[in-house]
């Protein structure tokens, strides 16, 4: 059976090869379109590569496995000429290629999660000339002191999701491990950036701030202060 009933009732009804069967299944589609394929054949250098990643993408989105490590607003920001009809083209593939799949859960899963995605691209592409950025390295002279706990949508505790601060004299790293987190400044000059995996962000002492995952993921703060004082 290709896919036996899994013993905790929790646990997704699919599994790696569903996964591996959307996205090849995608790729092989949009390979062939007139509108598409040309952008992917143009900027895809390593064809196994892009479809690992896709597959870590989509098993981290929906096993949770965390595999995908890579960054796509900046991706996207890149690419010249994308326009919304192209994202419903792009759309319209997927949706054809996850009914194939013949796994309804998934396929409603997986189809919300494209869709709640492509807005968001296409949004920061729309504003990509004024993508804000905020300061990602630490001033010379502090020393690292603490490391908060991992933080997931699961523990995110409210305090960190409406406006606060870290304490007189202490800095914060803020670290996106997975997924995309936005960090929204409450102070001047109020700017927010949206991080994805490997970015970072300072936390200024004093400055109030928030955030709010935009999708599941994980990130992780390092407190430090001035050396004299440690
Ligand atoms: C018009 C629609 C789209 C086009 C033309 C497009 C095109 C591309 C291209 C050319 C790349 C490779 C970029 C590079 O390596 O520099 C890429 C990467 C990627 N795309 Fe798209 N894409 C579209 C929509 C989407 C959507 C809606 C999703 C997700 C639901 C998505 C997920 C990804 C991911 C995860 C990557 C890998 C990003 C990374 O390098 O970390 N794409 N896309």
């Amino acid at each position: 059976m290709s896919h036996p009933a899994p013993a905790d009732p929790a646990a997704p009804a699919h599994t790696e090869d569903d996964i591996r069967r959307l996205v090849h299944g995608f790729y092989a589609k949009v390979r062939q379109d007139e509108t598409l394929g040309p952008i992917f054949n143009a900027r895809v250098a390593d064809r196994d590569h892009h479809l690992q990643l896709l597959c870590d993408f989509w098993s981290s989105l929906t096993l949770g496995t965390g595999r995908f490590k890579g960054a796509p607003i900046p991706a996207h920001a890149r690419i010249p000429d994308l326009s919304w009809p192209l994202f419903q083209r792009w759309l319209a593939l997927f949706h054809a290629t996850s009914a194939e799949l013949r796994l309804p859960g998934l396929q409603a899963e997986v189809d919300a999660m494209a869709e709640r995605i492509a807005a968001k691209l296409w949004s920061v592409w729309q504003d990509r000339a004024a993508i804000p950025s905020l300061p990602d390295t630490l001033p010379d002279g502090l020393q690292p002191y603490k490391d908060s706990p991992v933080f997931t949508p699961e523990n995110l505790p409210d305090a960190l999701k409406a406006a606060h601060s870290t304490k007189a004299g202490t800095w914060g790293l803020l670290k996106v491990h997975a997924g995309v987190l936005r960090f929204v400044l409450d102070d001047a000059p109020h700017t927010q950036v949206v991080l994805t995996a490997g970015q970072r962000v300072v936390i200024e002492p004093g400055l109030r701030h928030h955030v709010a995952f935009e999708l599941p993921g994980s990130f992780q703060i390092t407190f430090c202060r001035k050396h004299a004082d440690t």
